[in-house]
């Protein structure tokens, strides 16, 4: 399908048909297609240069506006992509502790980087295992293949299978110098929040002393903030 225009919420193929559009970039476009006020800030940054390798003062405008919808952005780095964004957490993860392995959610996209393209799409059922010991999938050809290794997966919305995977990770830590970081998830469903919560207090309890960042990746939009 190519696109030939976007406004608002419609889109216009190059035969002339017109959708709705679902899709909405997967989160990027919070005001819609061709925004007059994006498509004019757009215009005024062009006219004094817009790429540079050093920080812009509309960079810590638009900082201060995300901590104030936010809670708890202590500190706002920005990056072009969302995998950008997850790679440049896991990577600060790893060099804060020393830790290569990852635990994330079957089912679960975070970008499209080696190590979280493990079981980031939804799988048949009877593919992923057991639930006692779920099968790890490359969701493509030509990946690192310590992603395997290093991305640990758990079912989602199953917190005792969570635990066991979160157990038995930390018990690899009497073998092996390594400690996990927990990679985060959608928040899609009524309910789901309430139980990412008692995971994540579960996780925190399980690693007190040795510390492991929390890395909660999801595609933002102001609307599912809830403001
Ligand atoms: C939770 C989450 N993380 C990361 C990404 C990757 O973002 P991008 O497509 O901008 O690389 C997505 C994209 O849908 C996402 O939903």
């Amino acid at each position: 399908m190519f696109i030939r225009r976007g406004e608002g919420a419609r889109i216009e193929d190059e035969d002339g048909n017109r959708y709705l559009d679902w899709m909405m970039a997967y989160g990027a476009l919070p005001l819609g297609h061709a925004h007059p006020a994006v498509v004019g800030a757009i215009r005024e940054a062009a006219t004094s240069g817009a790429l540079f390798a050093a920080a812009t003062e509309v960079e810590v405008e638009v900082a201060e506006i995300l901590q104030k919808i936010i809670p708890g952005a202590e500190r706002v780095r920005f990056a072009s992509t969302g995998t950008e964004a997850v790679m440049a957490a896991v990577r600060l993860a790893r060099g804060f502790t020393g830790r290569p392995k990852i635990l994330k959610f079957e089912g679960h996209y975070h970008g499209w980087y080696d190590d979280v393209m493990v079981n980031a799409h939804p799988h048949p059922p009877a593919s992923l295992g057991h639930r006692n010991d779920p099968i790890r999938i490359a969701d493509s050809s030509g990946l690192n293949r310590r992603a395997l290794e290093d991305t640990i997966v758990a079912p989602w919305n199953d917190l005792a299978a969570a635990e066991r995977e979160l157990t038995r990770s930390v018990e690899l830590l009497d073998n092996d110098p390594f400690q996990l970081v927990l990679l985060g998830m959608t928040f899609e469903k009524k309910g789901d929040q309430a139980k990412a919560r008692e995971l994540f207090e579960k996780a925190f309890e399980m690693s007190t002393g040795s510390n492991p960042p929390n890395v909660h990746s999801r595609a933002f939009t102001r609307r599912k903030l809830g403001k």
